[in-house]
């Protein structure tokens, strides 16, 4: 008998590291073959996750320029699918998320008539603006998706909310698998550097910043935070990787780079990401993966946003809201900074994002809708 053919398409870094632990499930299943297409919209980026996790792409459509604007993404995509479908004849496409690349990923598997898989799917701000233009994406994806696969109760109440009564499997998320294969005690950073931060002896403060939404006056506030908190506080140590966007980098040198105990590095590895997130005091990020990762390994996050789609490790604590202004960021950091009290309040491990099983979940699901297993997979309760 022919083989089940599941093509996962993913393009960008926090894709490949939620998608890559998805690959190999599926790859081990003895009734599915599993395809892999990356759009590279991230480029050296997305290279930097597929060699820590061992993946070879079926189809590279190789995107990525510099300082791209979201239609040539989403057009670039839509034609380099064309080829990939044709030639890899999957049964069902498996997109993530909400990037350009998740969008125009469904969007085509729909025009070749391919049922489409949404992991992570759910997630929602109810504002268009904000993520831009992630909110947007991960709406038409669920209007494609023949699957839903939610990482959260909560995502799976939107989609009800939304009219969506079937086809939905709650997983928990597929980045906690990832975690659980990146996180030892023992590691040895890749990255020199991070072997000799002070650990015990100060306070190691986590950052990272990218939105859209976030480009020209949020973050100029952000990073004027930034250097306002490393120039008052000896006891810290600021490391920010900082993304390759260029109009990141262009902020950062503007309005951070020069201040004192601030490492401004390269994107660091997945693998010495998560341990560099393990070992320090607090996060401090607008980033959606991290918002995830973070309450796993019991450390604080203030999030560098106006609102999130991750509620659940507010409700639990372990997150908030410090938005955009240079002030409230300031005042938010330096009572987690010098009040023990409060900075533990928030420091304790929750798990409302998954157990470590979301990829075997969804595998399940894809094999109960195709008829290789006779029962519907048992959604994940946090
Ligand atoms: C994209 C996603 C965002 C996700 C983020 C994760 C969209 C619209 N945005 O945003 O949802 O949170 O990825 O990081 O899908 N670049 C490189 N090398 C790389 C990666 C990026 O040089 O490996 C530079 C390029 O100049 C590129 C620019 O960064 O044009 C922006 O990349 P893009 O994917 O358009 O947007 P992100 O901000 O990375
Ligand atoms: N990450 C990484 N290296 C870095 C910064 C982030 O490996 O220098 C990882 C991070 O641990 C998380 C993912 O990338 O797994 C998040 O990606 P990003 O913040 O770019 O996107 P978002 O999650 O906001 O879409």
């Amino acid at each position: 008998m022919e083989k089940l053919r599941i093509l996962s398409v993913f393009g960008t870094r926090p894709e490949a590291i939620k998608m890559c632990p998805l690959v190999k499930e599926l790859a081990s299943r003895p009734g599915i073959e599993s395809l892999c297409c990356v759009t590279a919209q991230h480029r050296q980026m997305l290279d930097s996750v597929l060699e820590v996790f061992g993946v070879r792409p079926d189809r590279d459509l190789n995107i990525m320029t510099p300082r791209q604007t979201l239609s040539d993404i989403t057009s670039k995509c839509l034609l380099g699918m064309d080829e990939a479908v044709d030639a890899l004849r999957p049964d069902m496409i498996l997109v993530h998320g909400d990037t350009s690349t998740t969008f125009a990923g469904a969007l085509s598997a729909f025009y070749h008539r391919i049922a489409v898989g949404h992991v992570e799917a759910g997630l929602r701000t109810y504002d268009k603006y904000a993520p831009f233009p992630e909110e947007v994406n991960r709406v038409l994806t669920s209007a494609i998706a023949d699957m839903h696969f939610c990482p959260t109760a909560g995502n799976r109440e939107n989609l009800i909310r939304e009219g969506r009564q079937r086809d939905i499997f709650v997983t928990g998320n597929t980045v906690i698998d990832a975690l659980k294969t990146t996180v030892r005690p023992d590691y040895r950073f890749g990255l020199e550097e991070l072997n000799r931060l002070p650990y015990g002896e100060k306070k190691i403060l986590l950052v990272t910043c990218h939105r859209r939404e976030n480009y020209g006056e949020p973050m100029k506030q952000i990073l004027l935070a930034l250097r306002q908190i490393a120039e008052e506080r000896q006891d810290v140590e600021l490391v920010y990787p900082v993304h390759l966007s260029p109009a990141v980098q262009e902020a950062v040198d503007r309005y951070l780079r020069g201040a004192p105990r601030v490492h401004l590095i390269d994107p660091l590895s997945a693998g010495d990401m998560h341990n560099l997130m393990a070992r320090c005091y607090l996060v401090l990020t607008d980033s959606g993966g991290l918002q995830e990762e973070a309450p796993a390994l019991g450390k604080p996050v203030l999030v560098l946003r106006r609102e999130t789609e991750r509620p659940e490790a507010v409700a639990a604590g372990t997150v908030r809201l410090a938005g955009v202004v240079q002030d409230d960021i300031v005042t938010m950091a330096e009572r987690l900074i010098t009040d023990r009290v409060e900075y533990e309040k928030m420091a304790h491990a929750v798990n409302p994002y998954g157990d470590g099983n979301a990829c075997r979940r969804i595998a399940d699901a894809i094999e109960w809708r195709y008829g290789l297993r006779q029962d519907r997979p048992a959604d994940y309760e946090a």
